[in-house]
């Protein structure tokens, strides 16, 4: 074995510790490394337009079924806190999160592994299947919305650079061009843990760090209160989706709105 002197060791280890941090202070600041690969050419857009969501059907039935369920919700008993809903989602934001997920560009718990054989096509199938799976219902826990979520989602603050969040996801968040996700109904745990890895930097794969850049002016209560605003949102929008298929039925239409989809689970608080 090489015998190295300890006092040389250390020597090394903290020039090349120095020289780490500085090249890291360089290039996180001037030349970071993208935060993905994935850019919205053309052909990249049209593989959401040429996408089959019947072939997206038969995977996610043989395999994101464990997770994601059939209908974009999580299932029991597998359900857990940290799996978003993928019904009514952008699909070119599956389309992007599941290719970050295969370039180890976004950290995870689970799924690099899941998507390491699904390939780009396949997983725009996935996405438009996903994408036109419409909002249950019985995930929305009626939930509080505060007049201080509702203005930060609607304008923003400006004191502290926290631009409206609707102004890229949507007046009813619904997500909008290339791949802003939709935030309507989305599981509260889920949207609470992913500004919490924005703020911490686990979560770095938001282009130009967008999101890390506005999750960290927010406070925790802030966070929780913007969670229930969008599941409410999410209620909201079936709600609404409800009444206007009732007035397009015509004058019969049943007293009750109807969900447009049988309740999956009811959500306890
Ligand atoms: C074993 C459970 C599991 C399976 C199977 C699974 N996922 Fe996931 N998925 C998760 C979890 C948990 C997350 C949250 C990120 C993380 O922690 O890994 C996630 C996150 C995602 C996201 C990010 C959504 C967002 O809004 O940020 C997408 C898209 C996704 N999964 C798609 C899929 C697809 C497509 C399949 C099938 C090919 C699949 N998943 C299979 C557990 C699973
Ligand atoms: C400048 C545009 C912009 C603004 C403003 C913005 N977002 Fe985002 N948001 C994005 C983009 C783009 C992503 C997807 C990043 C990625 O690729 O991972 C995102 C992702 C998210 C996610 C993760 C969703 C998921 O399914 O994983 C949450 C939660 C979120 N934003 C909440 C908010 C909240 C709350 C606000 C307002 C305080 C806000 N955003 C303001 C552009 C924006």
């Amino acid at each position: 074995m090489m015998q190295i002197k300890p006092i040389k060791m250390i020597k090394h280890t903290v020039l090349a510790l120095g020289l780490f941090a500085s090249v890291s202070l360089y290039t996180t600041s001037v030349y970071a490394a993208p935060s993905s690969n994935v850019v919205w050419t053309s052909e990249m857009r049209s593989l959401i337009k040429n996408a089959d969501a019947a072939n997206g059907k038969k995977i996610v039935d043989g395999f994101c079924v464990r997770c994601h369920g059939v209908d974009g919700s999580d299932i029991e008993p597998i359900e857990e806190e940290d799996t978003p809903y993928l019904f009514g989602q952008n699909p070119y934001s599956i389309l992007k999160q599941v290719i970050d997920f295969k370039d180890k560009k976004r950290k995870e718990r689970t799924m690099t592994a899941n998507v390491r054989k699904i390939t780009t096509e396949e997983a725009a199938d996935i996405a438009v299947y996903y994408a036109a799976q419409p909002l249950p219902m019985a995930t929305f826990k009626t939930s509080q919305v505060t007049a201080a979520a509702k203005k930060l989602a609607e304008k923003g603050d400006g004191t502290r650079f926290v631009p409206p969040c609707a102004g890229c996801h949507g007046q009813n968040g619904e997500g909008s061009i290339v791949d802003v996700p939709a935030l309507a109904g989305q599981s509260s745990s889920y949207f609470k843990l992913a500004m919490t890895e924005y703020q911490d930097g686990e979560r770095e794969n938001d282009i130009y760090s967008r999101m890390r850049f506005i999750a960290k002016q927010l406070t925790e209560q802030e966070i929780n209160e913007l969670a229930d605003y969008y599941a409410a949102i999410g209620e909201y929008n079936v709600k609404m989706k409800a009444l206007e298929k009732e007035e397009s039925d015509g004058p019969e239409a049943p007293d009750k709105p109807k969900a447009p989809k049988a309740p999956t689970k009811p959500t306890a608080d």
